[in-house]
């Protein structure tokens, strides 16, 4: 367990989504503390992705998404007019569920962003790249082949390369949504270990349904249920002695035994 940072990276105040009339997070106040791994928990429908993509006002590009309510990243209010969006998703890096490496080569994929930030230098390009991949425990792996399309790696493969990519913007945050779920235990396994090495250097947010996983990997977790945050708190307590009996269901992976009637 961490030592505890109580300094938030990310904080919400009574934060609201809306797509079209369909009201999907309500009244969310959150802490994401810095430095840690928050894993975001919770049934499948409950609001987690939607959660993380306010974060980095993703929901912007969503047809018919509506936020209102605060969502502050280092004590900025993210959706005020003055903030540059291209400024906020840089800070805020965001990972997903399916690895989506960009159809270009190994090398590419991790100078695309620099390169749109006006990195031209090839020496500078070739130590991000290297630099990157070396975070994320690539570099060994594809050193002699990194012109190859990045299609060629193994999954498990292609989600660090995506890490990398984030990475090589010189983010604070990054968010992960179900990372590995679409990954083979042995990958899961590289992913979960890379998770806790950023951690130092990164804050890290990761939606997970895998109370396994949630309980290897999280110094906080905060508990979604039908858009509401139902319980938050450090890793231990929330998980070893959960208040709530929706929480308690949940980790015993029995939340379809909840009677209806509970109010959250
Ligand atoms: N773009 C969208 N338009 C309309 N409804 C959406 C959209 N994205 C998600 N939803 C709905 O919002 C709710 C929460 O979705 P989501 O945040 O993806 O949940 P989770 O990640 O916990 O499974 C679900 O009912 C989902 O069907
Ligand atoms: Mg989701």
């Amino acid at each position: 367990m961490k030592m505890r940072y109580i300094k938030a990276a990310i904080e919400t105040r009574s934060l609201n989504v809306f797509y079209g009339s369909l009201h999907v997070l309500r009244d969310v106040n959150v802490f994401i503390p810095k430095y840690c791994i928050t894993a975001i928990m919770g049934p499948s429908g409950c609001g987690k992705s939607t959660l993380l993509k306010s974060f980095n006002r993703m929901l912007d590009l969503v047809e018919g998404a509506k936020v209102e309510g605060k969502v502050y990243v280092e004590g900025i209010d993210i959706y005020d007019d003055e903030v540059d969006v291209y400024w906020l998703r840089r800070k805020v890096g965001m990972v997903f569920q399916k690895p989506n490496p960009l159809p270009m080569s190994i090398y590419d994929n991790v100078a695309y962003g620099p390169r749109i930030h006006g990195i031209k230098d090839k020496k500078m390009l070739d130590k991000i790249v290297e630099g990157c991949l070396r975070k994320v425990g690539l570099w060994d792996e594809v050193r002699s082949r990194l012109d190859e399309p990045a299609t060629r790696l193994s999954g498990g493969q292609q989600q660090r390369l995506c890490i990398a990519r984030a990475l090589a913007v010189d983010p604070d945050i990054i968010l992960l949504d179900e990372p590995t779920a679409s990954l083979d235990p042995k990958s899961t396994e590289r992913i979960e270990k890379l998770l806790h090495e950023l951690s130092r250097d990164y804050t890290i947010v990761v939606v997970t349904h895998n109370i396994g996983q949630a309980k290897r990997l999280a110094d906080y977790v905060i508990f979604l249920y039908m858009g509401r945050v139902v319980e938050q708190g450090w890793a231990d307590e929330i998980l070893n002695s959960p208040r709530t009996q929706l929480l308690r269901a949940y980790i015993r992976r029995e939340l379809g035994k909840v009677p209806s009637l509970i109010r959250v």
